[in-house]
């Protein structure tokens, strides 16, 4: 291990999007690089906490010093994050998939001419911020999750805190002029239970270093950097 405030603590992260197979061909994505949850894995771990990666499909090298867990479905991610359990910390940064497809062919669905193109039936996938938020004797210490809005984003992430249950909440405003999903750079408000906090823009690797100074700073109140 090495040293640092957060020497001794386990820490939970999870990245990237989630594929949800249609056939053994297709799938349902979305445009998440799992820039920002690698960024985090690796602040955390030079911060001294043992690091747990649970990843979705991404075209990034594996953080140094990280246990990286590669899963592909958000119920692969949320088994994986159970497994990884007990933890100090979670940070939620996937873009988790919303649904999966209810009946995945087993083989290539055919196109046939003349025929209707297939309807596809959507179930909801589990929420693995709530779930690892859930109160109880696994709970870890400090829950954060992330918030990709578009409009009114600070009221609509203070909201997602309360009914994610979650401690504190990262929300970036994913307009596409941002240039944020998928980019280099993130401009964030950080919401905890005692307010909000509105970041200067800076790239992803710094956001994740005042980020996870942040978390040491809950850990030890004295921590400064
Ligand atoms: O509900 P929404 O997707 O906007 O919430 C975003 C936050 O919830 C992120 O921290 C994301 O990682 C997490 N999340 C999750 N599982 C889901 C959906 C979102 O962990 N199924």
């Amino acid at each position: 291990a090495i040293p640092g405030p957060l020497a001794g603590r386990h820490a939970l992260v999870t990245a990237g999007p989630t594929h949800e197979p249609i056939d053994p061909v297709r799938y349902l994505a979305n445009r998440s690089s799992g820039r920002q949850g690698y960024e985090v894995a690796q602040a955390l771990a030079a911060l001294g906490a043992r690091v747990t990666l649970v990843s979705g499909p991404v075209d990034l090298p594996p953080p140094t010093g990280v246990t990286l867990h590669r899963v592909e479905t958000a119920r692969q991610m949320l088994a994986a994050c159970r497994d990884a359990l007990p933890c100090d910390i979670a940070v939620c940064a996937a873009a988790v998939a919303d649904w999966h497809v209810a009946a995945e062919a087993t083989r290539k669905i055919k196109k046939t001419a003349g025929a209707l193109p297939p309807a596809l039936t959507l179930v909801p996938n589990p929420d693995i911020l709530a779930d690892l938020s859930t109160p109880g004797p696994n709970r870890p210490a400090l829950v954060v999750g992330f918030a990709a809005e578009t409009d009114t984003v600070e009221q609509h992430a203070a909201a997602k805190r309360l009914a994610k249950g979650c401690d504190w909440i990262v929300a970036n405003d994913v307009r596409p002029e941002t240039g944020i999903m998928g980019g280099m750079e993130n401009e964030i408000i950080l919401i905890t239970g005692d307010g909000a906090e509105q970041w200067p823009r800076m790239g992803k690797q710094d956001v994740a270093t005042h980020l996870a100074e942040r978390i040491a700073a809950f850990f030890t109140p004295d921590f400064s950097s």
